[in-house]
């Protein structure tokens, strides 16, 4: 079957989504029950952030045996039916595939501890500097040091994220063939597409060379926080040298053509660029930066990301995720902004509950367990916010819908807020999706798109060769030169114009 190259994708944080057993956590049975939930949206497929074995040390991202499902998730039965339900109800299904590093429980990190040299090459080990210090200045992308000691090899070996997800030689053979294998049964299972967790960091230059300090220009680019030191450094060695984004191609390859295939671009630094170079013919279908959620898809960032690249369609586009503060504020902007999302051209990445406005829930220290929120907190803007569970009913005396047990995070839902979110904001994702869907607007191409202080003014032209307008206020605007004429579909039909937007076919 020929690949839906931009789709509306609806991001699923499994541990988060619906308990079935009392747990407390999320689970694929969950999942299942809800699958109507998601095609009554109208999306196209959904992707499932990591249900693999996992100590759960960085949420999942943290693997064990990528082929087999962690106990808390259900088993492979339950995997088989929620794909076989997805499909009915016509949605595709994607999974995450985590290939630049593994927990540091899995069997092959063990053995290269043991001393099996063949399972060391898996990943990168390093003898001291004479002094005993790491063989460079490489951080990880949280801000800690990228090397760890491990005394029984005396070494030092590589992580770009925690230390327990020592990061992977991905230009071993022996890894090569267990990710293309892995890959293979996914897709044998029914599997449609892959969501590949930091494309953009999986290679570094052999010569290992210090990475020198970031230029100006890089330096409040770079993925995270300026508290976070990895800020400090311009990443020319440790991230993508040379041959970085032709490696799409055996991702491709190990995929199958007819597999939708995303990535994400942990680098601020050309991330356009990059994702430009990571979706060349044979390679991946789109690559997702953070520009549109970093400037909460703003007219500036809109215009200069469809300057920058060949296409959106090469680009997925998302406001909201389990690694980032949820985008919504409970008020005019949320829709605004996602009929922005639903006509932009390209692939739409839509988070869990984003379709009701949820909003970014705070959380006490004592609650927090994902080592990123601690290691910078109360300064960070933290990820466990975001993954605080969905909320299916109003009600917080029954756990809103979500558990018959206690919930792995507090759920502080105001119920109010719940209400107006089923009332209001969800019929209005449908609506909008089903408009994106009928005039076919995310295979269309941008013919003219300008940002004008808090408005954005973009036209495009369908595959049928209709062209639609469409004008967002960000706030200050009001979209005046189109009001003489009805349009197509508006955010408000009447009143107040701070927020509003609307679309013409012109
Ligand atoms: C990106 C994932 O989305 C994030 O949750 C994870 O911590 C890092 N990659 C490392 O896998």
């Amino acid at each position: 079957m020929e690949r839906n190259k931009t789709p509306a994708i609806y991001q699923i944080y499994p541990r988060s989504f619906q308990d079935s057993n009392g747990s407390g956590t999320g689970d694929l049975p969950g999942i299942t029950r809800r699958l109507s939930h998601i095609a009554d949206l109208g999306v196209d497929a959904i992707w499932l952030s990591p249900i693999y074995v996992s100590p759960m040390i960085d949420g999942g991202y943290d693997i064990v045996d990528h082929r087999h499902i962690d106990p808390m998730f259900g088993t492979l039965d339950d995997f088989d039916a929620m794909v076989a339900k997805a499909h009915d109800l016509g949605l595709q299904v994607y999974l995450d595939q985590v290939l630049n590093h593994t927990s540091d429980q899995c069997p092959w990190f063990l053995d290269a501890i043991a001393g099996d040299e063949g399972m060391a090459d898996r990943y990168l080990w390093r003898d001291p500097k004479p002094d005993g210090s790491p063989p460079n200045n490489w951080l990880s992308q949280f801000g800690l040091p990228a090397w760890h000691w491990n005394h029984k090899r005396r070494q030092y070996y590589y992580s770009q994220f925690l230390p327990q997800q020592p990061s992977l030689n991905l230009r071993c053979p022996g890894v090569q063939d267990e990710i293309a294998a892995q890959m293979q049964g996914w897709r044998n299972r029914g599997v449609d597409g892959f969501r590949f967790d930091v494309v953009t960091a999986f290679l570094w230059d052999e010569v290992m060379k210090d990475n020198p300090p970031a230029r100006p220009e890089v330096q409040d680019k770079v993925a995270g926080e300026n508290f976070n030191p990895y800020t400090y450094q311009d990443h020319v060695y440790d991230m993508l040298p040379g041959d970085g984004a032709s490696y799409a191609e055996n991702l491709r390859k190990w995929a199958g053509e007819d597999a939708y295939l995303f990535g994400e671009n942990t680098s601020g630094n050309q991330s356009i660029e990059l994702a430009m170079a990571f979706t060349q013919p044979g390679r991946l279908d789109s690559v997702y930066t953070t520009d549109l959620p970093e400037g909460r898809g703003s007219p500036a960032v809109v215009a200069d990301m469809v300057d920058r690249s060949e296409s959106l369609h090469r680009i997925a586009g998302w406001l909201s995720s389990h690694d980032q503060p949820r985008h919504s504020r409970g008020d005019a902007s949320d829709l605004v902004l996602a009929l922005q999302m639903a006509f932009l051209p390209g692939p739409w990445i839509i988070y869990q509950g984003e379709e009701l406005s949820l909003p970014q829930p705070k959380l006490a220290k004592g609650d927090v367990t994902d080592p990123l929120d601690l290691l910078y907190w109360p300064d960070g803007p933290g990820r466990e916010g975001a993954r605080v569970p969905v909320p299916w009913t109003s009600d917080p005396d029954d756990q809103f819908g979500f558990t018959s047990g206690i919930p792995w995070l507090p759920m502080t839902w105001d119920s109010d807020g719940i209400r107006r979110g089923y009332d209001v904001v969800l019929p209005f994702y449908r609506n909008i999706i089903a408009l994106r869907r009928e005039h076919d607007w995310a295979s269309a191409k941008v013919i003219a798109c300008e940002a004008n202080g808090d408005i954005l003014d973009i036209t495009i032209l369908t595959q049928g060769g209709q062209r639609f307008r469409g004008l967002f206020s960000h706030g200050a605007g009001q979209p005046g030169d189109c009001s003489e004429t009805e349009p197509l579909f508006r955010t408000q039909p009447d009143g107040d114009y701070g927020w509003c937007g609307a679309i013409w076919q012109v």
